[in-house]
């Protein structure tokens, strides 16, 4: 089996996705703008061959490469696989230039345009948040009428919470329409009060082979307000419970509305006091920010190697008991410029012991990344256990004994 990959080394997960599908015995063919010699090793490793272009953004001059190189080399391919959010569109366009089966492009769409997704979404009678596209801030102006205050303003294909404004009234409205200047359209939504979850998945053949919930103990929206926040998420152990039922029904209806069929989904979904369920927005790839990391340590389980199976063989073959409920923490550089020291790591870990499933710390020296543009925190600490009280307790002892400093 020949799979063409966008992108197998970048960003940072993508070499462990490359090696599992190479694991499975498939040939990956990777494609990106990084030359062979400079992707990760694990990457380098995985892939048969990889096709350098010079702007991966360039559609139609991409297609045209790779069919040359399959003309020149003979190959065929029976996949094509991105799990790189920019990279939806081109892996459908190519889907559909090679007659290659998988999501095309208007199925794209519906994972990766907000309006085109809620719109599919409400036609099936899902519930989602009162929604409007507005191209102008006249049109934020008008929408905001029939939505309603609170309501939020964010980008039609955004991520990590970029550009996303609450508004509560008409007053702060006028605020913050000014910095909305770059923006060409929008998406106006009714603000969702309630806590916010995931709802993430592998599927084969339309059928969902492994599931997960995670609870957002830092919302998303909240993470930029700063910088001393260290934004946690938390696999759910349990999924049986009640107060989960809703979402993952809602996931599941959203998937079959959406068409999907083979791969990774990353869904986000609301609870509101009164019990009731949104939908917040889904993507056909995995959660980023070592969401997939924290599944594993959950679950003792490896979906890199799951998802490889899943698209390559349609079959999920490894066992697993959901043990813990596993929560990752970011840690983010207090200050700017070089990371200088980290304080409380040792401390922690020598009282938290076994309950630690990972660290990952930057090096001194290393530059802090901007968490006010939407860089991933510094370091990142995983903890887990079974009892889910007791884990957000160890999660919040990692939001606050340990520190980065920058400067
Ligand atoms: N309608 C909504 N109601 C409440 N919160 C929202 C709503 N839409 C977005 N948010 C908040 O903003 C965050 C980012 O929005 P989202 O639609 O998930 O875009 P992104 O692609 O940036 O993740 C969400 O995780 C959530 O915290
Ligand atoms: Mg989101």
């Amino acid at each position: 089996m020949n799979i063409l990959m966008i992108s197998p080394g970048y960003p940072s997960q993508m070499p462990a996705f490359a090696e599992a599908l190479a694991a499975t015995g498939a040939r990956v063919f990777g494609i990106g703008d990084q030359p062979e010699s400079s992707l990760p090793d694990r990457a380098r490793r995985a892939v048969t061959a990889h096709l350098q272009v010079r702007d991966l953004w360039d559609e139609g001059s991409v297609i045209g490469r790779v069919m040359d190189e399959m003309r020149k080399n003979g190959v065929r391919f029976h996949r094509i696989e991105c799990l790189w959010e920019p990279g939806m569109g081109l892996a459908a366009r190519l889907r559909e230039a090679l007659g290659v089966p998988g999501l095309g492009y208007s199925a794209t769409e519906g994972f990766r345009d907000k309006e085109v997704m809620k719109r599919r979404l409400d036609a099936a009678g899902l519930r989602t948040p009162r929604h409007a596209v507005a191209r102008t801030k006249d049109e934020i102006r008008r929408f905001a009428g029939p939505i309603g205050f609170p309501l939020i303003v964010k980008p039609i294909a955004g991520a990590g919470a970029t550009d996303t404004y609450r508004i509560n009234s008409k007053e702060e409205l006028e605020s913050v329409l000014p910095r909305l200047g770059h923006v060409e359209s929008v998406s106006v939504e009714e603000f969702i009060e309630g806590d916010e979850f995931t709802f993430d998945t592998i599927c084969a053949g339309g059928r969902i082979l492994f599931e997960n919930v995670a609870w957002y103990r830092t919302k998303p929206i909240e993470e930029r307000k700063h910088q001393w926040v260290s934004p946690s998420c938390i696999c759910l152990r349990d999924l049986d419970v009640p107060e989960l039922a809703g979402g993952r029904k809602l996931g599941r209806q959203v998937l079959d509305a959406l068409g999907f069929r083979d791969g990774f989904t990353h869904m986000e979904w609301f609870r509101k006091a009164d019990g009731e369920v949104v939908f917040g927005e889904i993507a056909a790839r995995p959660a980023g920010a070592n969401l997939v990391d924290a599944m594993n340590f959950a679950s003792e389980v490896d979906l890199f190697r799951g998802w490889a199976e899943a698209v390559t063989h349609g079959r999920w073959t490894q066992p697993f008991e959901r043990k813990y409920n596993a929560a990752v923490v970011g840690k983010r550089a207090a200050g700017n410029g070089r990371i200088r020291a980290i304080r409380g790591l040792e401390k922690t870990l020598r009282e938290l012991g076994p309950a630690i499933a990972a660290v990952r710390m930057p090096a001194i020296g290393a530059p802090a990344g901007n968490w006010r543009r939407g860089s991933p925190s510094d370091g990142f600490v995983f903890v887990r256990h079974p009892d889910f009280e007791t884990c957000v307790e160890l999660a919040d002892r990692v939001a606050r004994d340990i520190e980065i400093l920058a400067g």
